[in-house]
């Protein structure tokens, strides 16, 4: 009688019905680690995602412990009304909330925790309807532990992933109560008479080799921005783009902070149809480049960078002067070079002394190989990196020059009487075999190369096998005063990789310090300070580590002392497994980027900030904000 009764009000359980509430008790647990990045969004979200967790749970409870019909039933209508509404949410938008009607981001904790609830609605309504066969206890463990064993899994990773997200509003400089403080707003260049240099950068779509490009001005690069020292660029930036954007200005001596370009940083990306004006003054001569600074990742790979060039208020002192951008081609693999993916043609007669401002902007691959262009025909001297001058360089054979992504090399040489002179671009490691291999067989597959006077170009048959340039022992040693120290402040800088949870995914997270963008704690400095900053690779990938806004001072690589000239970068290519010293005066008040210019490793975590005490920014990254640094 009794038996009779439970079946046909009740429900026998059966590993279906376990898996089932398993499944439910996984959403709810994703759903649960989502509620403080919800409440931060609205607290009616965050609300919501609690009530969603705590009935899900009820929910698993009594279906495992009194299974009835009805309850089944209620149960799966029940989730699948929360994907109803994920659904809705994440394609029309909801009409409440911060954004009403924009339909938010997918991401690895919704599709988990979606997946859970449809399997586990279609699981609930067979079992309602069906009562399970009875089978032999191992089959059923068999069929039922991996699935059990899966669904934890995925809840470990939807849950992970909800944990690590991407802030909703993360204010990278907040103010202190009682603490006095300005705000970078503030630090702007003072007012003064240098001659104005007004240019107006119009981002916009442009149709390039088949390809829907963002560039400036319409073309890639963008047009070279070509001043003399002590001129005050007024830079008007006019958004055409689909999405905002900014202007950073890569290696700058003294940029003022409010002009740094940096989402979320230092001003609030430019949103499709608004302008904004940068302006500074090009006190020291030098290459620098520029690029967006907003999801720098994908502005930069659709094509929004170019040079610019700061000639000595002397004047150029090479009768040729030219600016060699490499950048990886918009359509397929390789390096182009000033928007040419084959053979680019630059005049000059013999006699003529030659400058070549080389700037690495090609997007590496995940290893961060650098680039290692070689001049070949002649011989030339490496007169500046990153921009600024080198102290007594010698004359070179052909060496390859190796380039971190964002970094620059200035050559010199005088034009030789009867051919031309080529530089073809090799990468120092990694793919070298099948670039010498390919240069063997008489074929130029990858690279663009520049081809500079007349007459017949050089040819070398491998390249990719020349020796490697040593910036740490060239040129002629002279006094660093910032090398010299004391050093006020000494910091570890250890950049680490594992796979992990990062920016609400699962993905190869790279650290600093052990953290993970926006968690790296900054390093705090005072004006006027002498810091130093052992950098530490524990990864076999290249990290390019620019810092915005000052001039680092090489004082070692693996312990070893510099051995010729001084050398100041804004961006330090540190090797595989290897250390570099580093020091720099703080003498630019604000909050600085240091990070990784392979902007994949950025974007994975690679970057922090130099904070200068008692600056702060009213602007905010993450999700809400609508401001992505990189
Ligand atoms: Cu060239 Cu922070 O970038
Ligand atoms: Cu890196």
């Amino acid at each position: 009688m009794l038996t009779d009764t439970r079946q046909a009000r009740g429900v026998r359980r059966g590993p279906m019905l376990i898996l089932a509430a398993l499944m439910v008790q996984g959403a709810a647990v994703i759903h649960l680690t989502a509620v403080p990045m919800h409440w931060e969004e609205y607290v009616p979200f965050g609300l919501f995602f609690v009530a969603a967790a705590v009935s899900q749970t009820a929910f698993a409870a009594a279906a495992v412990a009194a299974p009835s019909r009805r309850l089944l039933l209620l149960g799966a209508a029940g989730n699948l009304a929360i994907v109803w509404l994920y659904v809705v949410s994440r394609t029309i938008g909801v009409p409440v909330g911060p954004r009403p009607w924009a339909p938010e981001a997918v991401g690895l904790p919704d599709v988990v925790c979606t997946g859970l609830e449809v399997i586990a609605s279609i699981l609930l309504t067979v079992r309602a309807l069906r009562p399970p066969r009875r089978r032999h206890p191992v089959t059923i463990a068999v069929a039922t532990v991996p699935v059990a064993i899966l669904v934890a899994a995925l809840t470990t990773a939807g849950s992970g992933a909800a944990i690590e997200h991407m802030p909703y509003a993360f204010n990278p400089g907040p103010p202190t109560a009682g603490r006095p403080s300005t705000t970078v707003d503030l630090l702007t260049s003072p007012p003064g008479d240098q001659p104005v240099r007004s240019f107006t950068l119009t981002a916009r779509v442009a149709r390039i080799d088949g390809q829907a490009a963002w560039t400036y001005d319409g073309t890639v690069p963008g047009p070279e921005l070509r001043v003399t020292q002590g001129d005050r660029l007024r830079v008007t930036l006019v958004n055409h783009l689909p999405v905002s954007t900014t202007i950073h200005w890569h290696g700058v001596p003294d940029l003022p902070n409010a002009e740094d370009g940096v989402a979320g940083i230092t001003q609030q990306a430019v949103a499709p149809g608004h302008s904004m004006v940068y302006e500074f003054v090009a006190a020291e001569p030098g290459t620098y480049w520029y690029h967006s600074h907003q999801d720098t990742g994908t502005q930069l790979s659709r094509g929004l960078f170019g040079a610019l060039v700061v000639e000595p208020r002397s004047g150029a002192p090479e009768a040729r002067d030219y600016a060699v951008v490499l950048h990886s081609p918009l359509a397929g693999a390789g390096v182009a070079i000033n928007g040419s993916a084959g053979d680019l043609r630059l005049p000059a007669d013999p006699g003529d002394t030659v400058r070549l401002r080389l700037v690495n902007a090609v997007v590496p691959g995940m290893d961060g190989t650098p680039e290692a262009p070689v001049l070949l025909g002649t011989p030339y001297r490496v007169v500046a990196l990153d921009g600024r001058d080198l102290h007594g360089p010698q004359e070179l054979g052909p060496e390859r020059l190796p380039m971190g992504m964002g970094q620059r090399v200035d050559l010199v040489f005088t034009m030789p009487a009867g051919h031309a002179v080529r530089l073809v671009d090799t990468e120092e490691h990694g793919a070298t075999t099948a670039v010498s291999q390919a240069f063997a067989a008489g074929q130029h597959p990858r690279f663009g190369t520049v081809t500079i006077g007349a007459g017949t170009a050089p040819s070398e048959r491998d390249p990719a096998g020349l020796p490697v340039f040593d910036l740490t022992a060239y040129g002629m040693p002279a006094p660093d005063p910032v090398a010299a120290g004391p050093f006020d402040l000494s910091a570890p800088v250890v950049l680490s990789e594992h796979p992990g949870f990062h920016d609400g995914t699962i993905q190869l997270v790279h650290t600093i310090n052990g953290q993970a963008a926006p968690a790296v704690p900054a390093i705090t400095v005072r004006e006027g300070q002498l810091v130093h900053l052992h950098i530490v690779n524990e990864t076999g990938e290249y990290h390019p580590m620019h810092l915005h806004g000052h001039t680092m001072s090489v004082l070692a690589r693996a312990g070893r002392p510099l051995q010729g000239s001084p050398v100041h970068l804004d961006t330090v290519l540190v090797g595989p497994h290897e250390t570099w010293d580093v020091a720099f005066l703080a003498d630019n008040p604000g909050i600085w980027m240091l990070h990784c210019h392979v902007l994949l490793h950025a974007s994975m975590g690679m970057m922090m900030t130099i904070d200068y005490a008692g600056v702060t920014t009213p602007y905010t990254m993450g999700s809400g904000s609508g401001n992505v640094p990189e």
